[in-house]
């Protein structure tokens, strides 16, 4: 037996879920940890040291742990601490997850593409050198949304107050037609449904989630490092807000529509 040690993926709550949920669809054998910082979150209204500092410390954890691989399931994190952790682990098959533009501008170019992230994504400068490398063949609107990811983390998916919330964000880039939205958050995914309430069906929506998970297989094929077992693996959650309402969250999302 082989390659049996878990695939470690890390969000500052419980967002990674929507891209924990594309690992297992496309690697139903590997077995997962996946570790939420909810009691830090979010991290996305954080200065740069905090969510750095915060970001090694939890991929230390997994990796103690025994983690063979780790998903950066947070693209406010992989903005602010994935060159580091390159760094800080050459060896390590590591994979970030950043908004999928590329996707959205391939599906229909010269369109107006809104990108909901966090305040600290769309600062960065991974996120300003993205923009720029498809400014001319669409125009990017960054969107950011504060207060968005803790509906999420409540567990708050269909209420009239997340509605609301979205109505009054989205109202100032609605004012023109909006061809797709990219979900530059990994907790955003789990608010689909009603943003597509918000806009209508014919806005499409991408996220990063399944092209992270594809690109994680691809980097433990090269690495040989894919697990020899034959049967389903297994989802362990641990959270650092250590209580059983979290657990319930953390296992409803995983099984979420
Ligand atoms: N889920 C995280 C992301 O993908 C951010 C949420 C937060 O902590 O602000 O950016």
């Amino acid at each position: 037996m082989v390659n049996r040690e878990p695939i470690g993926v890390f969000d500052s709550g419980v967002g990674g879920i929507s891209v924990l949920r594309e690992l297992v669809q496309i690697m139903p054998n590997e077995n997962y940890l996946y570790l939420g910082d909810s009691r830090h979150a979010p991290y996305g209204t954080k200065s740069l040291e905090e969510v750095r500092a915060l970001t090694l410390e939890n991929i230390d954890v997994l990796l103690q742990r025994g983690a063979k691989s780790i998903v950066v399931a947070c693209n406010t994190a992989t903005s602010a601490a994935v060159a580091i952790l390159r760094k800080k682990y050459p060896d390590l098959p590591l994979v970030g997850i950043e908004p999928a533009i590329k996707p959205a501008v391939l599906y229909k170019p010269d369109s107006r593409i809104v990108v909901m992230a966090t305040p600290m994504t769309l600062k960065q400068e991974k996120f300003q050198k993205l923009m720029k490398q498809y400014e001319n063949q669409a125009q990017i609107i960054p969107l950011p949304c504060p207060g968005l990811m803790e509906f999420v983390e409540r567990g708050d998916l269909d209420g009239e107050d997340l509605k609301k919330y979205l109505t009054e964000l989205l109202w100032t880039v609605k004012e023109e037609k909006i061809d797709s939205i990219v979900l530059g958050c990994t907790h955003y995914p789990f608010a689909k449904k009603m943003i597509e309430q918000v806009v209508g069906n014919d806005v499409m929506i991408f996220d990063g989630g399944n092209g992270t998970a594809r690109e994680m297989h691809r980097r433990l094929k090269v690495a040989g490092r894919l697990t020899d077992s034959e049967t389903k693996g297994t989802v362990s959650f641990l959270n650092s807000c250590d209580t059983e309402e979290e657990k319930q969250l953390c296992k409803y999302l995983l099984t979420r529509e």
